[in-house]
């Protein structure tokens, strides 16, 4: 009969506590990632991620993203659910790709990159619903009274948001509304129902879809000046009025060869000290070609620098770059001459510039108060 020993269960149990603590340390030991050293001497995970930092400081980081590689380029859409925590469709919510014949709607594109975006636990942020360009032919050549346009608006934000109900957590509601002297741009919504037409949109969009934080998103308003001003008079005039605007978008479109806007982060805390979000919405560096390592170290500084601003902004929530890899750029098609905007080359190989975002997540310019986002990690 085997007697029950109070040493020998202390033994047992001092055992089995040894083995546990050594069978822990061995997984600790293999889940630590090695270190890697970059160019300014500081040091992050070898495995860490764009999304896995971001997280830690409650920065979103997305990616534009496009129908058709993601459907058919493994590496692309590996590297995306891996590396981002949020993504924005490049063009296929816009007008023109969801209703190119009036009264036909098909979502399928955008569906299937919101799905993606489910299953990877991304966060989706709506690309656009009020924009002067990429407008179906239809509208654009049709002759429409003032009065259906304002109803084909409407119907549109109510009938898009709505499709996007709950999918989306920051819909751009109006997209680039002002020239660069900060005059509001003359457009086909400008013209039919006057400049009324940013908050009737706002006001549609928040009831169509209640907990999106709704945006007005532009260019050339990253910098102090006569348009970001004239951004910053309107959204606070816009919520004096109890307008549901949540937040400011700043594109963030920039050139190596024009140098850093002009006062980027305080320019951004104005903005937030208003009680809004600020989102960096479509961040790439263009450079004119060809490539050389000065150029990417150059842009590798820039990339550090957008990114250290967002941290340095506590209501900077999310950062989006305007595709990830140099293989989708829009720059090329649009810049002659120049491209290599993106942190991936076309080859998908990470650029320095993938790097220093990386870093400047890793080792923050400032301390963030954390705020939570809901994301699904
Ligand atoms: O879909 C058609 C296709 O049917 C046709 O065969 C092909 C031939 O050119 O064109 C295709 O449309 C292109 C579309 O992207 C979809 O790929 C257009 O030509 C092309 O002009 C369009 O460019 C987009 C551009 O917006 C339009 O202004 C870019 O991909 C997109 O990156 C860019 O994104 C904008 C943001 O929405 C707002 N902020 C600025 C940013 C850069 O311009």
């Amino acid at each position: 009969m085997r007697t029950h020993d109070p040493a020998d269960r202390s033994v047992t149990s001092r055992r089995r506590w040894l083995l546990s603590a050594a069978g822990l340390l061995a997984v600790a030991v293999a889940l630590l990632p090695a270190q890697a050293a970059f160019a300014n001497g500081s040091r992050v995970d070898r495995d860490a991620t764009l999304r896995g930092e971001g997280r830690e400081l409650g920065i979103q980081i997305g990616s534009a993203v496009a129908a058709t590689p993601l459907a058919g380029n493994a590496t692309y859409a590996q590297i995306l659910g891996q590396q981002f925590s949020s993504i924005t469709p490049e063009n296929e919510m816009k007008w023109a790709s969801i209703e190119k014949t009036q009264g036909v709607l098909d979502f399928s594109a955008a569906d299937a990159e919101v799905a993606f975006a489910e299953q990877h636990h991304m966060l989706v942020r709506g690309h656009n619903l009020v924009w002067h360009s990429q407008l179906p032919a239809w509208l654009t050549s049709g002759t429409f009274t003032n009065a259906q346009l304002t109803d084909l608006l409407r119907q549109h934000i109510m009938t898009e948001a709505g499709h996007f109900r709950g999918d989306i957590f920051q819909w751009d509601v109006v997209n680039e509304p002002f020239n660069d002297d900060g005059t509001l741009r003359s457009t086909i919504w400008l013209n039919a129902i006057g400049p009324s037409y940013i908050a009737d949109a706002l006001r549609w969009a928040h009831r169509a879809d209640p907990r999106a934080k709704l945006f007005l998103n532009d260019f050339n308003i990253e910098g102090i000046g006569p348009k970001s001003d004239a951004m910053f008079a309107l959204v606070k005039s816009l919520k004096a009025q109890g307008v549901p605007i949540g937040g400011v978008g700043f594109e963030t479109h920039l050139g190596l060869q024009f140098g850093f806007p002009n006062q980027f982060q305080a320019n951004m805390q104005r903005f937030a000290d208003l009680g809004l979000d600020v989102s960096v919405t479509e961040l790439d560096a263009r450079m004119i070609l060809p490539v050389t390592p000065a150029l990417l170290q150059q842009q590798a500084d820039t990339y550090r620098q957008v990114m250290n601003a967002c941290v340095a902004v506590t209501r900077c929530v999310d950062l989006t770059v305007w595709e990830y890899t140099d293989k989708l750029s829009w720059i090329p098609g649009f810049f002659k001459n120049q491209g290599a905007a993106d942190i991936y080359d076309e080859n998908f190989a990470p650029k320095p510039a993938f790097f220093s975002t990386l870093d400047a997540l890793s080792n923050p310019v400032s301390k963030r108060h954390h705020r939570s986002r809901g994301d699904g990690d």
